[in-house]
């Protein structure tokens, strides 16, 4: 995936994100649903995430994991430059083991979706399953959650520009395989950086768990009771998952 190995151009593509809104949402829930006081949190498939940057700026404990060793260097230096502590291991979300226990874990950014098969994600919810302490909260960021047309993404554009960056992204989905919920995404940034011009493509398979998928997967872990979706601006409980709600589930007592 060669835009994640570009995690300035990645961040800066994706600054519309308010990290520090998101960690106030975060400690409501943690504050109605948590069964514990969370001190030490898990991003998976964390890219430069400013959501940890946030959280260590707060006092939290900090690690983030991902597949992709340039965005845990980038995440570490840009700690260090802040002064704050932030752990990083380079681990794949969908099977993995760890020694040390968490209170709170998160995958945001619609991330969920690279997780391609029912089996991966049976494996996934049992690798974060043991290594949330008892009570503790599992939020996942989610975008796609039906398979109906209007919860597809059309094409989008947008533009960052910066002293000396500019940079295009475009961003798309195309339906793969509809009975199994695969789509392909398209990601290209067409960078001009201090006047040179590079262009990064990404393509990718991702999948849509329906609704029941997840749920069964879920109830099969034997990890989790899930706690409902929820609206990411509001934290109102949605009867049917919306494009971008969070999944909240909490890990069995
Ligand atoms: C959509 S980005 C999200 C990054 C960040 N969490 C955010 O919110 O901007 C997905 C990230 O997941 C990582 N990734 C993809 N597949 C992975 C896997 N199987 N295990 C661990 N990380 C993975 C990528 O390297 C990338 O950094």
């Amino acid at each position: 995936m060669s835009i994640y190995r570009e995690p300035l151009y990645y961040e800066l593509a994706f600054s519309f994100v308010k990290p520090a809104k998101q960690i106030d949402l975060f400690e409501k829930l943690i504050k109605k649903y948590s069964a514990l006081k969370a001190k030490s949190f898990l991003d998976m498939g964390c890219g430069p995430s400013p959501q940890l940057l946030e959280l260590a700026k707060r006092g939290y404990a900090c690690t983030g994991t991902d597949l992709c060793p340039d965005m845990l260097a980038y995440l570490v230096k840009k700690a260090k430059d802040k002064n704050l502590t932030i752990k990083t291991k380079k681990t794949d979300f969908t099977d993995f083991i760890s020694k040390e226990k968490y209170d709170f874990a998160m995958m945001m950014m619609g991330t969920i979706g690279y997780i391609d098969s029912g089996k991966k994600l049976l494996s996934h919810l049992k690798s974060v399953g043991k290594c949330l302490n008892p009570g503790g909260l599992y939020l996942i960021e989610n975008f796609r959650t039906t398979r109906s047309r209007e919860h597809l993404f059309s094409p989008q554009t947008w533009l960052v520009k910066r002293k000396y960056l500019t940079i295009r992204v475009f961003y798309k989905i195309d339906i793969k395989d509809r009975l199994q919920g695969l789509e392909t995404e398209t990601i290209l940034l067409e960078v001009e950086d201090h006047g040179k011009k590079y262009l990064f493509k990404q393509q990718a398979s991702i999948k849509i768990f329906s609704p029941l998928e997840f749920l069964e997967a879920i109830k099969e872990s034997k990890m989790f009771d899930f706690l409902g979706w929820f609206n990411r601006e509001t934290l109102r409980s949605l009867e049917k998952p919306k494009i971008g709600n969070y999944t909240l589930l909490r890990r069995k007592l």
